[in-house]
């Protein structure tokens, strides 16, 4: 792909299919890392979004550092996506906790909260409390597109401070 702007429409294409992507967060200097499914996209406003339980640890070192990076790599495509921006973190989204079919959401339902040591590996339950449930929106400020497609590698940067121009780089 030799057009910028066919490349940036692909590295939304694909972040538009939802999936899972790791997130980085920083957790005093140090990265940390986990898998999440990637839920929302808007791309008018360079977000993206995920759900979790607001009692979780990413929760808490998003609300202390708010700067996040995320990654994806995506098959057959053949590209890696490297996304960083700000998170904010919502609670209280009743209405959007009813649209989640009962059997999805024991992820955002533990007890004790996520992350608390336990005596056993069973010794913890699932107790549905909508209160718990957070939505995670990341405004993006980079977007890096890698591909790795046979018909060359190429690697370029979009930024919003450049009203997502884009910028081709050596991969
Ligand atoms: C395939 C997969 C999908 C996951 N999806 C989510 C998710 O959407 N939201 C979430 O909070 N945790 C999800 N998790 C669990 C997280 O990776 C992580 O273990 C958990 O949220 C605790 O992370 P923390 O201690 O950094 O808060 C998923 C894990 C796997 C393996």
């Amino acid at each position: 792909m030799s057009d910028l702007a066919a490349v940036l429409d692909e590295a939304w294409g694909l972040l538009a299919r939802g999936g899972l992507v790791t997130v980085c967060t920083v957790s005093g200097g140090a990265p940390r890392a986990r898998t999440v499914v990637l839920r929302e996209t808007d791309r008018a406003q360079g977000r993206v979004g995920f759900y979790t339980d607001a009692r979780s640890t990413k929760v808490r070192e998003i609300t202390e550092n708010p700067q996040v990076a995320l990654l994806i790599w995506r098959e057959p495509a053949q590209v890696q996506l490297r996304l960083t921006g700000r998170a904010t973190v919502e609670t209280g989204l009743t209405d959007l906790w009813q649209t989640i079919p009962e059997d999805r959401r024991e992820p955002y339902s533990h007890q004790p909260a996520p992350g608390t040591p336990i005596p056993a590996a069973d010794a913890w339950e699932e107790q549905p409390a909508p209160e718990h449930f957070a939505r995670v929106t990341v405004t993006l400020d980079t977007i890096e597109h890698v591909s790795l497609a046979n018909s060359g590698h190429t690697r370029a940067l979009f930024s919003s401070r450049d009203r997502w121009g884009g910028q081709w780089m050596s991969p």
